[in-house]
């Protein structure tokens, strides 16, 4: 390190200290090799901040100009590879406000006039985290979209749907994915209101108290498109709360966390309906892997990664939440600890949604028009599962209700009928109309239409329900939501 850099790292505090830090000791406390990652949020940031300075006459139109030339050269460098990070320089604030100075000079060090790292920090990890959410927004719909298109050519392939993982009644295999939708519609819309809270500006409030500097931070939240739902400027109201609070990246990570539940419930799904035992899907071989011992593997790496990964993106929600535990009011230097686990909380889930959305929906190929990848599905197989299991015997019970027996009595019949139909290994509907009228004598020939897995489907015609003409209303419902 040279002299030139040292003076500015001394200058970073003050002439107050009389002896360096070891070397341990300042790869220990240094974060630009994790946080220069928020170098364009720190830039943005910057540039609002004298844009304000100059508009109050706190730093001169000519500093004006200079930061932003300085700026302008900054980012040039960093998109080019060309700035040198410097562990001495401690992190990515103070990396690119010494190089400004380099570069500029006086007007360099007249940025951070009113400021801290305090506000400065909770600002850039707002600025940056704001622009992964609508990123993540962006790919959450496509995976909803990449479910409704295969719901869309599914709605009458019918499989069993379970409890307790038993055999339960018939579902067609659109409802079945059409669940998946509403949850991860869900998670857009938690991850939505969690950007409101996200998207409010710390910045102004300085080391903890405010400053003495006559600061228009509303000017700034303008300026960094920090407003709330009616365009009025979102400012964080409270300077102690401002530079401490990471509420908000606590609440991303639950919400990440929740969208990692869902696709790994999801995995589980795609794992279990790959096994030969189920053989209802296949997904596509680029998210398969082989053995290296057993030749006939196929095994679906992906969805058991993502199902691995939730722990890790679960794990750093209790990180989050256990690091703000016990911080006295204002800032603490803990607060650096934010940043890994939301780095790797936004990385998973952005890696892991664009897979998904390939795996599930297959990726169109521009030149040729095709579409490769996505899921192959296996009615047969899903239609032969469904007829083991007596996933109709509620419809008995219904049609017994339905010519005016108690359903609790009801119920009783139909278990004697499974019972018959279990020891002669045959399905409810395979047993002759004289048996079926053993149980109950007015069991008629319409009774095979109510067994039928078609009619069991049909049947289901409540909002909310598996019936086909309700699968299809909420086809349309998603399609038109998610255009
Ligand atoms: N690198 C620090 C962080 O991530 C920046 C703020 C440092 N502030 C301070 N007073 N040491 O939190």
């Amino acid at each position: 390190m040279s002299t030139n850099q040292l003076d500015q790292k001394a200058q970073a505090w003050s002439a107050l200290f009389s002896e360096p830090m070891s070397e341990l000791v300042k790869r220990y406390t240094a974060s630009v090799f994790f946080d220069q990652r928020l170098w364009r949020a720190d830039i943005t940031g910057s540039l609002a901040h004298a844009e304000m300075l100059a508009a109050q006459g706190i730093i001169s139109p000519q500093d004006h100009a200079d930061i932003q030339r300085g700026m302008a050269q900054i980012v040039q460098d960093i998109e080019a590879g060309r700035f040198e990070w410097q562990l001495d320089l401690e992190d990515v604030h103070l990396n690119i406000e010494a190089r400004l100075t380099q570069l500029v000079g006086d007007a360099g060090k007249r940025l951070h006039t009113g400021r801290s790292r305090n506000d400065q920090v909770a600002t850039d990890v707002r600025l940056w985290l704001r622009d992964e959410i609508d990123g993540l927004l962006g790919l959450l719909n496509d995976l909803q979209r990449a479910l409704v298109g295969v719901a869309e050519q599914n709605v009458d392939v019918i499989l069993p749907g379970f409890t307790h993982l038993q055999v339960a009644q018939p579902v067609s295999f659109a409802h079945h994915l059409l669940a998946y939708v509403e949850m991860f519609a869900r998670d857009a819309e938690r991850l939505g209101d969690v950007r409101r809270r996200v998207n409010r500006l710390p910045l102004g409030s300085a080391a903890l108290a405010g400053t003495t500097y006559p600061l228009d931070r509303e000017r700034v939240a303008r300026t960094l498109g920090m407003v709330d739902a009616n365009g009025q400027p979102a400012v964080c109201q409270n300077s102690l709360d401002a530079v401490s609070d990471r509420d908000f990246a606590i609440e991303f990570t639950a919400a990440a966390s929740l969208v990692m539940v869902h696709i790994s419930r999801m995995s589980e799904e795609l794992i279990l309906w790959m096994s030969q035992n189920f053989g209802f899907i296949q997904i596509a071989d680029r998210f398969t892997t082989g053995s290296s011992i057993m030749p006939q593997k196929k095994n679906p790496d992906v969805p058991e990664l993502a199902r691995g990964k939730t722990g890790r993106v679960v794990g750093h929600l209790m990180g989050l939440i256990t690091l703000m535990k016990g911080q006295p009011l204002a800032y603490n230097k803990d607060n650096q600890e934010d940043k890994e686990p939301l780095f790797d909380t936004v990385d998973t889930l952005r890696d892991t949604l664009r897979i998904f959305a390939e795996m599930i929906g297959g990726q169109l190929n521009p030149a040729t028009g095709e579409k490769s990848g996505g899921l192959t599905v296996k009615p047969q197989a899903m239609q032969d599962a469904a007829l083991k299991g007596y996933a109709t015997a509620t419809d008995l019970a219904d049609y017994l209700v339905k010519k005016g027996l108690p359903f609790r009595d009801a119920h009783e019949t139909v278990a004697h009928a499974v019972k018959a139909a279990i020891s002669h290994n045959v399905d409810l509907s395979e047993l002759p109309l004289p048996v079926l009228q053993s149980f109950n004598p007015s069991i008629e020939q319409d009774v095979f239409e109510a067994l039928s897995l078609r009619g069991s489907l049909n049947a289901r015609n409540t909002l909310g329900g598996t019936a086909p003409s309700q699968v299809q209303a909420q086809i349309a419902r998603h399609r038109a939501r998610l255009m």
